[in-house]
Parts: C-alpha cells; structure tokens; sequence
C-alpha cells in the first residue's frame, strides 16, 4: 500500500505524517497516535462512539480517511480540557450522572461539543437531534441530554 503524506492539526499540534490509503482517521487517532480516548464500537457509523471534530464539526472518524482530514483541525476528547481544566460539558456530564460505563461518553461529548460551538442556544429538540445517532447502553439518554441542555443554558444565561 503506497503511502500518502498528511499535514493534520491534532488537538492544536501539528503533526507530518504518512499514512497508507485505506487507514481511517479512528485507526490514526487510537492505533498510531495513542489517542485511545476515541473508541471503536460498531466500526460501520452507526453509534457514534468515534465521533471527532474535524474543523469544529462532528465527523465519525470510522467513516473516514485519514487522508480525507489532510489540511484539517481534528479535536480528539483529549483535547477538550483547556489549561488543565475539564470542558463545562465534561464537567456537567459528572455533575448530571451522565456517565456509567464511559463507552459512549467521548462520542457524546465530541458531538455536544460541536453542537455548543456550532449552535451554542440550542433549545432541547435540537440537542436531542444532535445527539441522536449516539448510542449509549447504560444511562438510558435522560442524564445525557439533561447534561448538554444545562450547558447550553448557561450559554443562554450570558446573551
Ligand atoms: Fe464509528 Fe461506531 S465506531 S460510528
Ligand atoms: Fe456506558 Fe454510555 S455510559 S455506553
């Protein structure tokens, strides 16, 4: 397999990278830069668990090229803390009970982190749709959608 160079910004570091054709960007991420906080469930798009951002937009990275996120700022669950702080999201997902097993939760929170920037007032409707192709089997949704909404509330606060 011949390899393709990438220039990718990884939760704000430049990386020059070789990769072949056929790997995807979660293969990337977690098998050669040891970003293991993305997680491999279904491997077919359809429970959200690798969901990254690419330019500030969720993006499921079982689904896509590494080569497709040349040029690109991908932002990993690790690159969520900012000066040694966790992301509000994050700390509302402790605060609601939103996490159990943890599976799920840095899809979910990769997918509500795009949501926060993207459409930082979203009314409920609108993070129940962003959230919806996240599966998650242990905390049932409630605690999860509850986390993301007092988030976005407080967003709501400061207008
Ligand atoms: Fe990518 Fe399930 S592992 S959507
Ligand atoms: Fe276990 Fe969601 S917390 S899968």
């Amino acid at each position: 397999m011949n390899k393709q160079p990438l220039e990718i910004t990884i939760n704000g570091e430049s990386c020059s990278l070789a990769v072949d054709s056929n790997r995807t960007l979660l293969e990337l991420l977690r098998e050669d830069l040891d970003l293991t906080g993305t997680k491999e469930g279904c491997g077919e798009g359809v429970c959200g668990g690798c969901t990254v951002l690419m330019d500030g937009k969720p993006v499921r990275s079982c689904l896509t090229l590494a080569v497709e996120a040349s040029g690109t700022h991908i932002t990993t669950v690790e690159g969520l803390a900012q000066n040694g702080e966790i992301d509000p999201l994050q700390q509302s997902f402790i605060d609601h009970g939103a996490v159990q097993c943890g599976f799920c939760t840095s899809g979910m929170l990769m997918a509500a982190k795009g949501l926060a920037l993207n459409n930082p007032h979203a009314g409920k409707i609108e993070i129940i749709n962003a959230m919806s192709g996240h599966i998650c089997r242990c905390t049932g949704y409630t605690k999860i959608i509850e986390a993301v909404e007092a988030v976005v509330d407080r967003s709501k606060e400061k207008r």
